[in-house]
């Protein structure tokens, strides 16, 4: 399976902050903002990956991202050149994809949870269908909505519903079958112009293959597309970095925990960031100094 990191977008709720600037790059407490959904494609097992973003912005992600060497992946790069909607990703992505099995990650999406990695794998590994994560919050209006029958079988999608019929939102985080190549190109844009994610959703729930994962409650979801959000996500992050010494979205230490580098090339790595506490914690790591 092959996935997407789709981080172009206007960002315009952070203005100015995004006036000059990706919003997928500005900080997420102590990495840039497309660090934590990269974590979570290489989580899933994913060692393919296209870079998607405007053209303005995309040679500040192979500055920072490079070929993947570094983090035992391979990254290819393609523009956006406009906003027109999350589902374009997969028309734009066609010929690199090949025909195959596709994730797709939005770029200012963070998910932390307990067996992260087991949840996504099995995602990753279902074979037919498509699979997308709900999550509860108190602004559904916002999101892509899914509603439940009572048996708890996903039955409605709705993007961005006035009168939202459940809570659950839909978080940027998809994984699809290779039947996306043949359903993408077929989407039609939206009343706003886009084409919509939740309309690619939509078919494979008429279809009957869509999985819906409800995330519990000890999980944490965060997309940072508001200046209140992107705080919370720092905020986030440096508690569970600091409390526990765990690391948060860091894919250095994704790629070391799965496998994809060594020891010493996570050393290596982890002397570039010098003395920061990243450094430390990876080179640490790198020397078996931390389970
Ligand atoms: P949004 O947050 O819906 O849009 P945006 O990033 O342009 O921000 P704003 O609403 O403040 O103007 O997008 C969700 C994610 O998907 C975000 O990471 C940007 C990305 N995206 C694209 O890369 N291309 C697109 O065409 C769209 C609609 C979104």
């Amino acid at each position: 399976m092959k996935g997407i990191l789709l981080a172009g977008g206007s960002g315009t709720r952070l203005h100015p902050m995004t006036l000059a600037a990706s919003k997928q790059l500005l900080p997420v407490y102590d990495k840039p903002m497309v660090y934590y959904p990269l974590s979570t494609l290489m989580l899933a097992g994913i060692r393919d990956i296209m870079v998607i973003s405007t053209p303005a912005d995309l040679p500040q992600f192979k500055r920072l991202l490079g070929d993947g060497g570094r983090f035992g992946v391979r990254i290819a790069y393609a523009e956006q050149p406009r906003p027109d909607g999350i589902a374009q990703a997969f028309l734009i992505g066609r010929d690199w994809l090949g025909g195959e099995a596709c994730a797709l990650a939005l770029g200012d999406n963070l998910i932390h949870a307990d067996h992260l990695s087991q949840l996504l794998r099995n995602a990753a590994k279902r074979g037919t269908g498509a699979t997308v994560f709900a999550y509860q919050v108190r602004d559904p209006e916002r999101y892509g909505v899914v509603s439940f029958s009572d048996d708890g079988k996903a039955e409605e999608i709705v993007e961005k519903p006035t009168a939202p019929l459940s809570n659950w939102a839909v978080t940027g985080l998809y994984f699809y079958d290779e039947q996306v190549n043949d359903i993408a190109p077929r989407i039609k844009p939206s009343a706003r112009g886009e084409l919509e994610i939740t309309d690619l959703n939509r078919v494979y729930l008429e279809m009957g293959t869509l999985q819906v994962e409800k995330l519990s409650r000890g999980c944490a979801w965060l997309d940072a597309g508001t200046p209140d959000s992107l705080l919370q996500a720092a905020t986030f992050v440096q508690t569970i970095q600091s409390r526990t010494g765990m690391l948060v979205g860091c894919p250095e230490e994704v790629a070391f925990r799965m496998g994809f580098i060594d020891a010493d090339q996570l050393r290596r790595y982890a002397g570039h960031l010098g003395k920061t506490d990243l450094g430390r914690a990876l080179m640490e790591l790198a020397d078996g100094e931390r389970v």
